[in-house]
């Protein structure tokens, strides 16, 4: 499989992206609800421990993601005979979700720093209350926000998939097209 798209098909590289950012979304929701749930300042630590590399991890990937298809890459064609306002809807979802991951990493990065949070993540003081800073409040809305358009894109994948049987997540490295 070649590192670049064809017309029909996603290249490697866009496919390890898409997947490697799937499976630590994943991750970062389990670690970030169960961080958010916690009491414990010391458990509530070791699952932020946790839950921030995947945060930078996705955070690097997706700005790797909008220079790949700025600078190197070009999309395959949306699926013959696709209705123009299915392709209106699936491309303002992909940008929101890359406006949206953007949003939930930084703001993340902020919650850390304005509360002062950083000497207890890398060192061993006491974690401080992160409630008390602004951008904790846009990360739990943000990330809110991602599961609702992470909903329609997987329905959206799925529709293509079982019902107009288009074979669309072969493109994207599952099945064969
Ligand atoms: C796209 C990447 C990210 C996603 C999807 C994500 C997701 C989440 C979710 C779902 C929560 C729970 C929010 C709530 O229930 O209110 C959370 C909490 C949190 N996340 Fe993230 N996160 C991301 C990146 C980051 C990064 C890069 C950092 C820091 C460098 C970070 C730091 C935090 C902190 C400090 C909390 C609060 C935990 C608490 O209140 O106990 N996140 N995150």
């Amino acid at each position: 499989m070649s590192a670049t798209s064809s017309s029909t098909r996603y290249g490697s590289v866009a496919i390890a992206i898409h997947w490697l950012t799937a499976l630590m979304i994943v991750a970062l929701f389990a670690t970030g609800l169960l961080a958010a749930a916690q009491v414990d300042p010391a458990a509530k630590l070791v699952l932020l421990r946790a839950h921030i590399p995947f945060g930078a991890g996705v955070l690097l990937l997706t700005l790797l993601r909008i220079v790949w298809w700025l600078a190197i890459d070009r999309r395959p064609a949306p699926p013959a005979d696709q209705p123009g306002w299915q392709k209106l809807v699936a491309k303002a979802v992909h940008i929101a979700l890359y406006a949206v991951v953007l949003v939930t990493a930084s703001s993340g990065i902020a919650t850390i720093i304005l509360s002062g949070a950083l000497p207890a993540i890398i060192g061993s003081a006491t974690l401080p209350n992160l409630e008390t800073v602004l951008p904790r409040a846009v990360h739990g809305i943000a990330s809110r926000l991602m599961l609702g358009l992470l909903a329609l894109h997987i329905g959206a994948a799925l529709y293509h998939q079982f019902i107009r049987r288009d074979r669309l997540l072969a493109r994207m490295g599952v099945g064969v097209a």
